[in-house]
């Protein structure tokens, strides 16, 4: 907080090990209490989570509120689907990482059929998707390039219809 000339931080996520990109289930008692505790102190303004299960969520919230969290999510990995909605029904907003693919940015025959229907990039559309999924989705996907940084910015204007997000929901894996 002295670097950033902050005396208190907006938002900590505690971050799971789990199986690296995906989690695994185990308490999160000890690391999350002492969060709460800073919290408690004023130096964190909220707190949330990444890399957990639906039952490492609750628990957290016995201890302290979840205002965020963090997991896996992207058009074609969507083992979140069923906690998206969940926590959108608490108002706890869900920030995928890996909205674009990570790594490996997501590339598929039928992503670029769309993009090229809706004159946009493959990318912009699978963004577009993600803000269509759901109200409490906020994105961070992450690039080194201005140019792609104005494309996915200009992806937050775009409309798909109905007809496309059933076309890009048969990518899904999971
Ligand atoms: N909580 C966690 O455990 C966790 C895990 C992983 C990531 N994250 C966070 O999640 C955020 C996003 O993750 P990420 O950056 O790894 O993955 P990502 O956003 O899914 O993908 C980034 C990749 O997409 C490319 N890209 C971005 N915009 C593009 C565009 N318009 N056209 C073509 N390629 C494009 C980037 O290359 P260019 O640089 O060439 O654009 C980069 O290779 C980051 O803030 C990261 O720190 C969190």
């Amino acid at each position: 907080m002295r670097h950033l000339g902050l005396d208190r931080l907006d938002v900590v996520n505690l971050r799971l090990m789990g199986d690296v990109h995906a989690p695994r289930d185990g308490s999160l008692e000890a690391p999350f209490t002492a969060l709460a505790r800073l919290r408690d102190q004023g130096l964190i303004r909220h707190l949330g989570l990444s890399n957990v299960t639906a039952s490492q969520i609750a628990e957290a919230q016995q201890i302290a509120p979840v205002v965020c969290v963090q997991n896996h999510y992207n058009l074609v990995h969507r083992s979140d689907d069923g906690l998206i909605d969940h926590l959108a029904a608490q108002g706890i907003a869900f920030v995928p990482f890996f909205p674009l693919g990570g790594f490996s940015p997501i590339q598929s025959d039928t992503l670029s059929d769309i993009a090229r229907d809706v004159a946009a990039t493959p990318l912009q559309v699978a963004l577009a998707w993600l803000l269509a999924r759901s109200r409490n989705l906020v994105l961070i996907p992450g690039t080194a390039s201005l140019s792609h940084l104005r494309e996915n910015c200009a992806a937050s204007d775009m409309v798909l219809s109905a007809d496309v997000r059933e076309r890009l929901g048969t990518l899904a894996q999971t």
